[in-house]
């Protein structure tokens, strides 16, 4: 046993995992720089101040927050989820708007680790601020959908609905409010205690005895202002005209108070409920203001990697890919040639790689198969001696006599790398 681990909760993603990684990044980076978002690296920890607005009933803020004080005594947090750094870098930075930007970013969350829940996972993410036009909302929405079709994933429900704006909400929290009030006998002790700080929040119980409650909760998009309304129409249009698939999900409540009107989940049908999500988002038209600046309308989303790869996983697809190279250079020589040579392919835009520490021909005949790599260059005394390189090939599957092996002159290789990539 090593005498460290990585964290509870936390893991080591190395090859050929990490080669996914880079394909989603890499896949999420073209598809939303095709839509003129731009990407944001913002700090990994902020003033605690920044994530407290999060919500003071919200478990990533009331139990899950990985606060310290630093050594000059500054009360700070690790980033939770990546919206309230980007407002806050909007509001600092004051770009023009509407500003489009992304983000790929670690996240921390002190949660009971299990399989897909993390207390540090990564998020793929953009936010829009700047305008509420129900375009954006369906824009947004879409670009994920996109992010998910491109890895090929397909067992999936966009969960979609509306919390309402400022003029909506008073009339609805009251009627919520009353009838969890009606009923606060059967609803479990937290959820009372919840009721107090957030009656919306209750709608988020997982709880049994909170289940008949929530059920027969009235629900926002009932008590829709005219303008909320027709916002909402609007995104759902948008969205059919995409051929953006969706289910209203009236009780969608997400885990973090600064939404309002259009909010978002995306579940994979392939995993487990529990960690099902693999993105989400939605407007938070009122986050710039309460962070101190001015009302500036936002709304964006966040997908987590390691979900979105699980689910990969459960539909067996987006795997990881199988050669790490196309060449692999053995030299029997020395070393000098593989030296020279694997330069020079790579110069040429050939992946190339090759042994090192002056192996025997078999051993590095093995770190050739293990690569994956469709050729092997070899070196030996012969082919130094008359300036000569032979290539096999690895994936040569015909019958003995046809070798999968010749020898080509030395200054043709890259040449033949070329027309056999
Ligand atoms: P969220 O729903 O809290 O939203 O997280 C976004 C996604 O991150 C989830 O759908 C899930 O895929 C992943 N995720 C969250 N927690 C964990 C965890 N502990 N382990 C693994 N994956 C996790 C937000 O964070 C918002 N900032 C999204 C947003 C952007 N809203 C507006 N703009």
């Amino acid at each position: 046993m090593p005498e460290f681990r990585a964290p509870v909760g936390t893991r080591d993603v190395v090859p050929p995992e990490s080669a996914r990684w880079v394909k989603l990044v890499a896949t999420c980076a073209d598809l939303v720089g095709r839509a003129g978002y731009g990407l944001v690296v913002s700090p990994m920890f902020e003033d605690v101040g920044v994530f407290e607005r999060l919500g003071a009933s919200t478990d990533v803020v009331r139990k899950e927050m990985y606060d310290f004080r630093d050594k000059s005594d500054r009360h700070l947090a690790l980033r939770p989820e990546g919206t309230a750094s980007v407002v806050r870098a909007y509001l600092e930075q004051r770009p023009p708007t509407p500003w489009k930007c992304w983000y790929v970013a670690p996240s921390f969350r002190y949660e009971r680790p299990q399989a897909g829940r993390y207390r540090q996972h990564h998020q793929l993410g953009v936010e829009v601020l700047g305008t509420d036009d129900a375009d954006v909302d369906v824009e947004v929405i879409a670009l994920l959908d996109a992010l998910y079709r491109a890895v090929g994933l397909q067992q999936r429900t966009l969960h979609l609905n509306s919390l309402g704006d400022a003029a909506s909400r008073p009339a609805y929290h009251a009627a919520l409010r009353a009838h969890l009030e009606a009923h606060a006998s059967t609803l479990s002790e937290q959820s009372r205690a919840t009721m107090e700080v957030n009656p919306l929040r209750v709608l988020d119980s997982k709880r049994p005895e909170d289940a008949e409650v929530i059920a027969t909760a009235p629900v926002m998009i009932d008590h829709l202002s005219e303008e909320s309304a027709a916002h909402f129409a609007r995104v759902q249009r948008g969205l059919k005209a995409l051929a953006v698939d969706f289910v209203i999900d009236p009780r969608l409540v997400r885990g973090l108070d600064y939404y309002t009107r259009t909010t978002f989940e995306f579940a994979s049908d392939a995993l487990d409920s529990a960690q099902n999500a693999i993105g989400g988002g939605g407007r938070y038209d009122g986050l710039a203001e309460q962070l101190g600046g001015p009302a500036t309308p936002g709304i964006g989303f966040g997908a987590g990697i390691e979900r979105i790869l699980l689910a990969c996983d459960a539909e067996r697809v987006f795997g990881a890919p199988e050669s790490t190279v196309d060449v692999w250079i053995i030299d029997t020589t020395g070393g000098e040639a593989a030296l020279a040579i694997t330069h020079e392919l790579r110069a040429a835009g050939i992946r190339a790689d090759r042994s090192f520490d002056s192996r025997s021909m078999k051993s590095q005949m093995k770190s050739a198969d293990r690569s994956g790599a469709r050729f092997a260059v070899i070196i030996g005394s012969e082919e130094a001696a008359s300036d000569t390189v032979a290539v096999r090939d690895l994936r040569h599957a015909g019958p003995e006599s046809e070798p999968g092996q010749q020898s080509i002159p030395r200054r043709e290789l890259v040449d033949f790398m070329r027309k056999h990539q």
